[in-house]
């Protein structure tokens, strides 16, 4: 049987165009998020070996759901790809409560959502493999990103908790960790964006890393390493250099 993949947030960017790509590899791909009209467009590009599944990732039960649907309409889960996610800014001048809610919703507890089935459907069977996407947004502060950056180190936290645990259970989890990727996402940022990566290579990139072993797939890596290096640094130097890179 071809093995399947369950991808959230596949309307859009990064998750259509893994799903785009996976499918035309001939993996069999169950593609989710709310908005069913982008959905079928997907399902009409990519032919008979993707599936669509509305999926609002903020409700639980909807989530538990659509993993017991795939398990039963189309069969066991063999990679969950929960790449669902948005941005809101979160400037300091103008800071509120709505966005964090939302961003915490979605981003975090969406993603947990998503999780908790997804996890307890590949342990009874004692395999499968999970990848989380998070962002290199989540390594340490940076101006205007208060709650999206702070969704993300609770992602990039989750998933390094969960490794060992679920390396014993027989499943694979994995962490992505996107710089900056051109997508409908990253095209409302008013900021020129440090090392910008096309959305084709960017999938090149998450492909390999899905396909490899490593706990963490990380692109573009100068990008990453660069801002892991930031986050070394003394507080004093790592403020410094931060209100230097974004005028902050
Ligand atoms: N692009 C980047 O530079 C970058 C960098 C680091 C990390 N990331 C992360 O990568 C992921 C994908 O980002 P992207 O750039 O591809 O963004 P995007 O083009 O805006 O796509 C986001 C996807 O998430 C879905 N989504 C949002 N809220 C949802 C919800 N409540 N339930 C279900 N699906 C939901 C959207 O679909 P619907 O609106 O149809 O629901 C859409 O398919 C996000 O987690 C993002 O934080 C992106």
């Amino acid at each position: 049987m071809t093995s399947i993949v369950w991808i959230t947030g596949a309307s859009s960017g990064i998750g259509r165009a893994l799903a785009l790509r996976l499918a035309r590899e001939g993996r069999r791909v169950v593609a989710s998020a709310r908005n069913a009209t982008a959905l079928e467009a997907l399902a009409a590009e990519a032919g008979p070996n993707l599936s669509t599944l509305p999926l609002d990732i903020t409700d639980a039960a909807a989530c538990e759901a659509a993993v017991a649907w795939i398990e039963a309409e189309i069969g066991p889960v063999a990679l969950a790809v929960l790449n669902a996610g948005t941005h809101l800014p979160t400037p300091a001048a103008k800071l509120a409560v709505a966005p964090f809610r939302k961003l915490v919703e979605t981003n975090l507890m969406g993603t947990v959502n998503a999780l908790v089935p997804a996890l307890a459907a590949m342990r009874a069977r004692k395999t499968g493999a999970i990848a989380v996407v998070a962002s290199v947004a989540g390594y340490g502060g940076l101006p205007t990103a208060a709650a999206y950056g702070a969704t993300k180190a609770a992602l990039i936290n989750m998933c390094e908790a969960l490794k060992p645990e679920c390396d014993a259970l027989g499943v694979k989890l994995q962490l992505v960790d996107p710089g900056f990727v051109r997508t409908p996402l990253t095209d409302r940022n008013p900021f020129p964006m440090p090392f910008l990566m096309e959305l084709d290579d960017a999938v090149d990139a998450l492909v390999a890393g899905l396909a490899a072993d490593r706990f963490e797939i990380v692109f573009p890596r100068r990008f990453a390493f660069l801002l892991k290096f930031l986050n070394m640094l003394p507080y004093g130097l790592y403020f410094r250099l931060v209100r230097r890179g974004t005028g902050a």
